[in-house]
């Protein structure tokens, strides 16, 4: 058997080798309609699973016109800049970028500065900014710039440089627990750009040993019961930190993705659960955790990965205060947690599940939100939904509850996958980053690729054929779906929903894989995954794809970051980061001129040059004439 160097694999790639789902055969079913009711989708109407009969008007006259239109209309204020496949950032004509927070980068000034020949020391290793940065939010407190940003995962062969990025000891271990987690840190701005403000009193680690409340309907269920915590109320530690939210109340959600990597078992003989099966948690950890910290075998500790999977809310003005994990919001690989108010006050977050054949959940409050009025259990005392998209372009929220699901309510949120497919929601294409229009009531959400629907069903054994928002059965592409909410009301039951963009290379296809008619040879992109609107209603667009621009992905380049106008269709690239890296996180500066990027795992030694690591890194963006950038 070929080897294979799983420290390259992404997470999803990892899962898929490690623990791969049942496989099922002759299900190719005819298609359903993926037609958009505002036209992007150009000439395409309806296409096959199999054999895509996509319409040639994907850039015919009436899209070309349309696209002259929309471009006299422009909302983007940006040129927009071509593809590249270099190793460092580019941005349009007027802008600059500079790093601000580099994995390794001293919060503290008791931290050294990072040894590159090392990867940094275990002392230390709480005291910096941690790796492989993604999805943050920037809060004004008291006047001072505070970013909570996570760290999703580690990358051992830079981290643990002696070992060659093998765990070895329980030192290891807790090194490569320090750097993940989240970080919340002071910046400021200076005659020299953007820096962190080393020391501030808001600056603070939060890693995979941190102290959390359980909080919610799951809270001191049997299932969350462990040795070292007999109540099931207290647990220890974020991981996989992905994408995040924030609450109009001014904290942080991080959200816990691909926990279930972290989980191995010192007996080989371990039952694994049905949970276990559908959660994708194995023998064998991706780090080697269970070899030097019994926390993390299953076999000593098997309900520990029941106590991650969680969005987890962090007061980011209040460094003392107890982070707490919110079980209102389901277990799930929770991308992020984009945070709405609905008209009568309710709050509502909108969550995706990241994983093949997974789905779309939705949490209402059952209190008002008040800006005087309390907000600790506004994520805990709720209704939690899933979505379900009908062929016709409507929708409705099916509500995860005892009667509909036959569990009880901390079962509910513990095992959210089984309710989710107990109800029939709709399975997609890999969920990620949800994100709510500010100035229209509508939620889009990346479907960032799949490379198996209609071959493998998710792990739950529930039908992933191409249904309407999940239109192709090879989807190396991804597509972003959008949903308007009855009433223009986010806490309704009901929606109508389309397309917003399909992505593909008309450039290499004329079927259903060249994407919708607002993708063109200038603005190609594949496998969309962060998402936030600026305060203007556009729409960013993060990627986390194939970048080695051959065959289907010729003329994509590197990972980018686009913007898309929700009401024209219109879609432009903005940056480009460096070859290997994933662009994602983005936030701004309360005054709106700065947009904080985070550059994920580049292959090359970005930022610092040759004979340095490579170092995931926050950058700021700014335009050269001081303008708003968001
Ligand atoms: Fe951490 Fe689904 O991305
Ligand atoms: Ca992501
Ligand atoms: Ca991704």
């Amino acid at each position: 058997m070929k080897d294979i160097d799983t420290s390259k694999l992404s997470w999803d790639e990892w899962d898929e080798l490690h623990d791969p789902r049942p496989e099922t055969t002759g299900f190719d079913k005819v298609v359903e309609e993926a037609v958009s009711r505002r036209g992007f989708l150009g000439g395409l109407v309806a296409f096959g699973s199999g054999a895509a009969v996509m319409g040639t008007g994907l850039l015919g006259s009436t899209s070309a016109q349309a696209q002259t239109a929309a471009m006299a209309a422009s909302r983007i204020g940006f040129t927009p800049i071509p593809i590249q496949t270099d190793f460092t950032v580019h941005v349009p004509r007027g802008y600059s970028w500079q790093p601000v927070a580099k994995w390794g980068q001293p919060l503290f000034s008791d931290a050294p500065e990072l040894d590159h020949a090392t990867g940094g020391d275990l002392v230390s290793s709480d005291r910096v900014f941690g790796e492989n940065t993604d999805g943050m939010e920037l809060f004004n407190i008291r006047g001072h710039q505070v970013i909570a940003v996570n760290h999703e995962y580690v990358n051992p062969k830079i981290n643990l440089v002696s070992s060659g990025g093998e765990t070895t000891s329980a030192v290891d271990v807790l090194k490569l627990q320090n750097l993940q987690g989240v970080s919340v840190m002071e910046v400021a701005q200076g005659a020299d750009g953007w820096n962190i403000v080393v020391d501030s009193p808001f600056n603070r680690r939060i890693t995979q040993n941190t102290e959390m409340r359980i909080a919610g309907p799951a809270t001191g269920h049997d299932l969350l019961k462990t040795a070292a915590d007999p109540t099931g109320t207290t647990a220890l530690g974020t991981m996989n930190n992905c994408g995040a939210g924030k609450t109009p109340w001014g904290t942080y959600l991080t959200c816990e993705e691909n926990f279930n990597g972290y989980f191995g078992s010192s007996d080989a003989e371990f039952t694994r659960p049905d949970d276990y099966l559908r959660y994708g948690i194995g023998l064998e950890s991706r780090y080697g955790y269970e070899k030097f910290d019994t926390r993390f075998d299953v076999s000593q500790n098997p309900n520990e990965p029941h106590r991650f999977g969680w969005v987890v809310e962090i007061d980011p003005a209040n460094p003392d205060s107890v982070p707490v994990k919110r079980t209102g919001l389901g277990r799930f690989k929770h991308e992020n947690a984009a945070v709405t108010i609905a008209p009568d006050g309710r709050v509502v977050v909108y969550l995706g599940d990241d994983e093949r054949g997974e789905y779309l959940y939705k949490y209402v409050s059952n209190d008002v939100y008040t800006p005087t009025g309390p907000t600790d259990t506004l994520l805990d005392d709720g209704q939690l939904y899933v979505a379900k998209f009908h062929a016709d372009g409507t929708g409705d929220w099916i509500a995860l509850t005892p009667e509909a699901t036959g569990m009880d309510a901390g079962e509910i949120h513990i095992y959210t996958r089984m309710a989710a497919s107990a109800v029939g929601g709709t399975t997609m294409d890999r969920p990620e980053w949800v994100a709510v229009n500010p100035i229209a009531a509508e939620g889009y959400c990346a479907l960032t690729n799949n490379r198996n629907r209609g071959v493998k069903p998710n792990a739950g054994g529930d039908d992933t054929a191409t249904n309407g928002p999940n239109p192709r059965a090879e989807n190396n592409y991804g597509q972003i779906v959008r949903w308007f909410p009855a009433n223009d009301d986010h806490g309704t039951d009901a929606f109508r929903w389309d397309l917003y963009v399909m992505a593909g290379n008309p450039t290499v296809h004329s079927d259903a894989y060249a994407g919708s008619g607002n993708i063109n040879e200038g603005n190609l992109f594949n496998s969309p995954d962060g998402m936030m609107f600026d305060s203007a209603g556009l729409l960013w667009i993060q990627t986390d794809g194939d970048d080695d621009n051959e065959g289907d992905f010729a003329g994509m380049g590197n990972n980018q970051m686009l913007a898309g106008d929700p009401v024209t269709g219109q879609i432009e690239r903005f940056m480009t980061g460096p070859n290997g890296s994933e662009v994602t996180g983005l936030t701004w500066s309360s005054d709106k001129r700065t947009m904080f990027v985070g550059i994920q795992h580049p292959s090359a030694p970005f930022p610092d040059g040759d004979g340095k690591l490579a170092r995931s890194t926050v950058i700021a963006i700014t335009r050269d004439d001081g303008g708003l950038v968001g």
